[in-house]
Formats: C-alpha cells, sequence, structure tokens
C-alpha cells in the first residue's frame, strides 16, 4: 500500500508517444492495415496511390506525388529526377542529418558545404551562393527542425545560376514560409515519413514531390529501374516502391496532421514564454513569416554547465531530451574524402556541440511542457 504522502509517479517523457498516436487513430489504423493483408496489394497499389495525391494535395504540389521506400531514397530519387549525375557538386548544409549529404555521395555527385546562421540552424543563403561554382548543378537546402529556410532567396539564386533547386523536407510537412509551403517552390522535393517524423508510417516511407509534370516522371522511373513500361528501361535507376502497408498507415494518419502540427506549435509557443529571460538556455530563432511546424525544439545551452549536466538532470526527472545532431556533417570520417576538417563551418559546429531537442509530440500535456522547462532552468541556470 502506497504511503498518503508519496510522491505521484510522473509518466517519462519522451520524443514521441507512439501509443497515445494509435491511440487517438482508434481501430481505423489497424482496419486499414488488415485491408491490405486481405487484398494482397503488398507493393504500391491503391493506398499507396491515393496516398501519392492526398500527400500532394495537403502539400499545395499540382502533380501526385512519388512514394518511395524511405526519405533517403526520396533525397537520391529527387536528385536523379533533378537531373543530378555523378561529378556534380551539390550545396547542402554541414549540420543536418548525414542523410542530406550522403544521398548527394551516394549518387557519385560531390557534397559541397555551406555553413547555417547561428540563431536559426538553416543553411546561410549568402554562404550557399559563395560556394556555387561551374560544376555544381543543384542546391539542397534542409529545412531543418521544422523551419523552412528562404526558399524565394534560393529559387532566385538557383535562376540565376540555371541551376535544380531540390528541398529536404524530412522535417517538415506542412510548414510554410512567406506563404509558400515546403515542396511547392523546388525543383523537386523529398520528405521522409520514418515513424517519429511530424507525419510517420508504421515503418519505413518516402516520397518525392515536385511542381514539374517531367521531375516526377522521371522520378517514378527512377523509382522502378528506370522503367517506363515494364520490362523496358531507358536509364538506370533502383528499386524504391511503398509498401502497400505504409500506404495504408498514411492515409489514415494524414488527416491529423494539421492538427499534430498546431498542437506542436502551441507547445513551442509555451516553452518560448516559460523559457523567456533564462540566461543559460537559448530557443533557436523563428524567422517572420514562418509557419514553423516544430519536429524539434531546440535549444541552446550555453551557460557554465555543460550540456551533458542539464541532460543527466533532465534524465533523472524522467524527461528524455536529444541532441540532434551531436557531431557536423564534415566531421564524420564518411565525409573525410569531401576534404574538410575542423573549423571549417564554425556554426555547425557550435551548433552541435550546444544544441538540446525537448520534447515537442502533440500528445504532451501543458503541465508535462511546465515540468520541462522548469527542469531545464532548473538544471542550466540554477533557478
Ligand atoms: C533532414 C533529414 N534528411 C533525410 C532523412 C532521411 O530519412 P529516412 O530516415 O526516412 O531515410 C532524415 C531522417 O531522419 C532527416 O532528418
Amino acid at each position: 500500500m502506497s504511503s498518503p504522502t508519496a510522491t505521484p509517479v510522473l509518466r517519462p517523457i519522451g520524443p514521441v508517444d507512439l501509443a497515445a498516436e494509435r491511440a487517438q487513430l482508434g481501430p481505423a489504423l489497424e482496419e486499414a492495415m488488415l485491408r491490405v493483408l486481405r487484398s494482397g496489394q503488398y507493393i504500391l497499389g491503391p493506398e499507396v496511390e491515393a496516398f501519392e495525391k492526398s500527400f500532394a494535395a495537403f502539400c499545395g504540389v499540382p502533380h501526385a506525388g512519388v512514394a518511395v521506400a524511405n526519405g533517403t531514397d526520396a533525397l537520391v530519387v529527387a536528385l536523379r529526377a533533378a537531373c543530378v549525375v555523378p561529378g556534380d557538386h551539390v550545396v547542402t548544409a554541414p549540420f543536418t542529418f548525414f542523410a542530406s549529404a550522403g544521398a548527394i555521395a551516394w549518387l557519385g555527385a560531390i557534397p559541397r558545404l555551406a555553413d547555417v546562421e547561428l540563431d536559426t540552424g538553416l543553411m546561410d543563403l549568402d554562404k550557399a551562393a559563395a560556394v556555387c561554382d561551374s560544376k555544381t548543378t543543384a542546391i539542397l537546402p534542409v529545412h531543418l527542425y521544422g523551419q523552412m529556410v528562404d526558399m524565394k532567396g534560393y529559387r532566385a539564386l538557383c535562376d540565376k545560376r540555371g541551376i535544380s533547386l531540390v528541398e529536404d523536407c524530412a522535417q517538415s510537412h506542412g510548414a510554410s514560409r512567406d506563404g509558400v509551403n515546403c515542396g511547392q517552390l523546388g525543383d523537386a522535393a523529398a520528405f521522409s515519413f520514418y515513424p517519429t517524423k511530424n507525419l510517420g508510417a508504421c515503418g519505413e516511407g518516402g516520397m518525392v514531390l515536385s511542381r514539374h509534370e517531367k521531375v516526377v516522371a522521371k522520378a517514378r522511373r527512377v523509382r522502378e529501374h528506370g522503367s517506363p513500361v515494364r520490362y523496358t528501361h531507358t536509364e538506370l535507376g533502383t528499386n524504391s516502391r511503398m509498401q502497400g502497408l505504409q500506404g495504408a498507415a498514411l492515409n489514415c494518419k494524414l488527416p491529423y496532421l494539421a492538427g499534430w502540427n498546431a498542437r506542436r506549435a502551441a507547445i513551442a509557443a509555451r516553452y518560448d514564454a516559460a523559457l523567456k529571460g533564462t540566461k543559460s538556455v537559448l530557443p533557436l530563432v523563428r524567422r517572420p513569416n514562418s509557419v514553423h511546424v516544430y519536429h524539434q525544439y531546440t535549444v541552446r545551452i550555453v551557460g557554465d554547465v555543460t550540456r551533458e549536466a542539464v541532460l543527466e538532470r533532465l534524465k533523472a526527472q524522467q524527461i528524455f531530451a536529444q541532441i540532434h545532431y551531436p557531431s557536423p556533417v564534415h566531421l564524420q570520417e564518411a565525409a573525410k574524402p569531401w576534404g574538410y576538417g575542423p573549423g571549417d563551418f564554425p556554426n555547425a559546429e557550435r551548433l552541435a556541440k550546444e544544441v538540446v531537442c525537448l520534447p515537442v509530440h502533440p500528445f504532451l500535456t501543458d503541465a508535462e511542457v511546465d515540468r520541462v522547462a522548469e527542469q531545464l532552468m532548473l538544471a542550466a541556470d540554477g533557478r
């Protein structure tokens, strides 16, 4: 029997709550998955086709998308569809998940990196412009943490140089900036539906979107062995078809996405208010005219207390914050052939040392958000 004075056991607060998400979806998710199992349409099929249309419509892109096996494949297929070939230079950010740069190199192209802005973590447009050279055929900005880069600026830069603009939208489903949705202004855009993303499959998934019919058609061919018609191969491609089960799951979840994003934004606003004036905790900045979908709510720990000590103190309170990303792309061993070293991208290196991503999933209660903010301030600022 617990004593009447025992402190209540608080539930752990982590980066996602997939059980709560399943509970909200009710039996519809399992019924949709069962429909696919019974139909035998395991690869592509009607569920995937429906999702290709509805996700493109959600993003305000005129052509149905091309559903692929994961977000990394979406990047590779999008770059190929935008005509990037081996030996080309493609500009991307050093502070992102490795796949953004890795996909470029996997294609045989060469990642050229441009540092990020310290206050947002987004690739700096002027620095990206300065990195472009005569071999650059594309720029791949990343809409990091759920906030879009200045797409109008990147569009103007790419148009001026006559090169492609490919968006990494793995973390930004539903984001917009200056009235433009992510996926709308690039020549191609790559999405991930990894289960922890703002819109996640029950497994792996990805999608390529484009406003150009030709790019969509090429992406569709590249997804399937460069094959416009069965057993006819007009170019090299790969096998990256989305599974029917994932299409069914994503169809079920898409109607909830706008509400989930709104809840993430409300949680972010609550953190902003709670953390105002804190000395050692600097939340990353949201740009004006930006609808940020807060895939992550990220702060920089800048005081005397180490980030590790802060994380440990939070963990002791059952609060599981995360570091995205502890090492910048250019300092990874796999990036050695690209010829960069320590000190080349000071903002990326600094962010990799300072950032902490707080729990921001849509199933947190206000009380839990307050608890995270309070514990963070205690840990970082001693108040
Ligand atoms: C910015 C970014 N790009 C690409 C990817 C790759 O997506 P996936 O894990 O679905 O291959 C991710 C996923 O974590 C990501 O965050």
